[in-house]
């Protein structure tokens, strides 16, 4: 009979808590023992983060060494400065590598992107860029210029890297590869062709793992 009793007691118990959190509480989780687990803390890793005092200005992580290069990326340093002389220097220190691919279809795919709205589809600078405001236009004409066909592909590797007057640096949208696969097609829209590799013509060629890994 005590037993009866009890047990009422605690299903009633039960039963009020169970109303008490699916109908009055509407969307409250409840008792957060473990709150941190429920809002974790986004540590950003170059700012504020009370716990990390020891770090300067309180950084969560600290700024890698002077010449630190990311695994896989050693293709992405530029040794050459930003300068006139610099600029010069590209012309006989920077070469493509061997292997550059997809001339005819990465290459031309990422030129249509981001070169044909001043360059023009075929080089001939009259994209809607030039043709809007035609003062931007560099002194020569077309990609068919003897200038462009002339034009070293350092040379034209570092301008895509630093950006040289009106037209700004690439490095951002374009890995160190996909630059020499541009330039390759510039070259061919220019007429004279430098490709050493056999030209890629199926599609549009999505950016290979040796890529990615960049
Ligand atoms: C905002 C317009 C604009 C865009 C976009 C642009 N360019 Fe240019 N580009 C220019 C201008 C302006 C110059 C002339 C710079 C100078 O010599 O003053 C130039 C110069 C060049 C040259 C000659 C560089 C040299 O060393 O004299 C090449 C080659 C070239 N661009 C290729 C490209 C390629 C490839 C892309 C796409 C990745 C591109 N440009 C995107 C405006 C642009």
């Amino acid at each position: 009979m005590k037993m009866n009793k009890l047990n009422i007691a605690f299903a009633a118990l039960a039963i009020s808590a169970l109303g008490s959190s699916c109908v009055s509480r509407g969307n409250d989780p409840g008792w957060e023992y473990a709150p941190d687990m429920y809002y974790s803390k986004g540590y950003e890793p170059y700012n504020q983060a009370d716990s990390f005092q020891l770090n300067p200005h309180g950084m969560s992580m600290r700024n890698p060494v002077a010449g630190t290069v990311a695994h896989g990326k050693l293709d992405f340093v530029y040794n050459l400065p930003n300068t006139g002389e610099g600029y010069e220097r590209s012309a006989t220190e920077v070469t493509a590598p061997a292997n550059v691919d997809g001339i005819d279809t990465r290459g031309k795919y990422l030129y249509e992107i981001y070169c044909s709205p001043c360059h023009g589809i075929d080089g001939k600078n009259d994209g809607a860029v030039f043709q809007k405001v035609s003062t931007l236009k560099p002194a020569w004409k077309s990609y068919q210029d003897e200038y462009i066909q002339n034009l070293e592909e350092g040379k034209i590797y570092h301008t895509l890297t630093y950006g040289k007057n009106n037209m700004g640096s690439h490095a951002s949208v374009l890995t160190p590869m996909d630059r020499w696969r541009v330039i390759k097609y510039v070259k061919q829209l220019s007429g004279v062709s430098t490709n050493s590799v056999a030209l890629v013509e199926s599609g549009v060629q999505e950016t290979s793992n040796e890529d990615k890994s960049n």
